[in-house]
């Protein structure tokens, strides 16, 4: 199986170059072999290698710079994807791509299934959810896998944010009416690499699928976590536990306004697929345990 990976040094481009090697030849790209900014250029790219399954891993994930720059965000993230999309039809390949919580409004405190009513409030949201659109409709065989939060363990994350914050700083304020899933890049490409085996074999049917660690927190239950953790490692925590105020998302004004309900349900992969998706503290613990060693 010849497998063409777009975006191989993002969170989740990193794992997928780990995740997928196994399963056949991997050709993985980065934005200075592919420009996602220029859509019709990938076309040449799936021509010239001609892939059993094409993987998606790039995007504008600037949530908050995509609403000054809305036409960029829609060529990397809507363009190009469908550019990829067309392209996949053609050669008879599958198309993995990754979308977001951030095609729902996040009105409401029940986890949201594929058939929900999307409402982005966001550029990035509209030009993802525009995306899923263009790839439904090209007849491509395909998986939209969405997920949220994602945090890997390379590059900056909220998880190193955090620890630096608390180090500095013996007050801090963080959200607490944001609720989803903290999603580990490491998850998110295994659990990938486990569905193109199964839609590639015939195992199970491409579509739709919400991909997320189980359970629910806020920024706020994810903050406390992860400064627990480090006063437990004996890391030089200055921020005491009462000193972490929770705060409702008006605190913090941002170019982009951002979903509170992000809860997805995931039931439909684990039955599709067979799987189970861990506990969310699970990866956060396993990524602490990395991050401060
Ligand atoms: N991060 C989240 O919390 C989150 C939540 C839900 C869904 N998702 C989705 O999950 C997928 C993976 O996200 P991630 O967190 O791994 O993203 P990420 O770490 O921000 O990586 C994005 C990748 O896209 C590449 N890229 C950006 N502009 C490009 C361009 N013009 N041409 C080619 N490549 C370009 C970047 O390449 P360079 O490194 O070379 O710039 C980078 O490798 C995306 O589809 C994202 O929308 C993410």
């Amino acid at each position: 199986m010849k497998i063409l990976l777009f975006g191989k040094n993002g969170q989740v481009g990193w794992e997928l170059q780990r995740a997928l090697a196994p399963l056949g030849e991997l050709h993985a790209l980065g934005s200075d072999a592919a420009d996602f900014a220029v859509p019709e250029s990938l076309a040449d790219r799936v021509r010239t290698l001609r892939p059993d399954v094409i993987v998606n891993a790039a995007a504008h994930t600037a949530v908050d710079r995509a609403e000054a720059e809305p036409e960029l965000a829609r060529r990397i993230n809507a363009e190009a994807p469908a550019v990829l999309a067309r392209e996949a039809d053609a050669a008879g390949a599958w198309l993995v791509h990754y979308s977001t919580d951030y095609v729902f409004d996040g009105s409401g405190d029940v986890p949201r299934d594929e058939d929900a009513p999307t409402g982005p409030l966001n550029v990035y949201g509209r030009t993802k959810l525009e995306a899923e659109a263009a790839i439904r409709a090209s007849g491509a065989r395909h998986l939209v896998l969405r997920t949220s939060w994602v945090y890997g363990t390379r590059g900056g994350n909220f998880a190193r944010t955090m620890l630096r914050l608390a180090q500095e700083r013996d007050r801090l304020a963080v959200i607490d009416d944001q609720i989803g899933a903290p999603t580990g890049a490491e998850l998110i490409a295994d659990v990938s690499a486990h569905a193109i085996r199964a839609v590639v074999a015939g195992g199970a049917p491409g579509g739709t699928y919400h991909l997320a660690a189980a359970g629910e927190t806020s920024w706020h239950g994810y903050a406390c976590r992860v400064i627990e953790a480090a006063r437990a490692a004996g890391a030089p925590v200055k921020v005491a536990p009462e000193a972490i105020a929770a705060v409702p998302s008006s605190e913090f004004k941002t170019a982009a306004q951002r979903p509170k309900n992000s809860r997805l349900d995931t039931g439909k992969l684990g039955r599709a697929f067979g799987l189970t998706l861990p506990p969310w503290e699970a990866g956060v613990d396993r990524l602490l345990a990395e991050i401060l060693t």
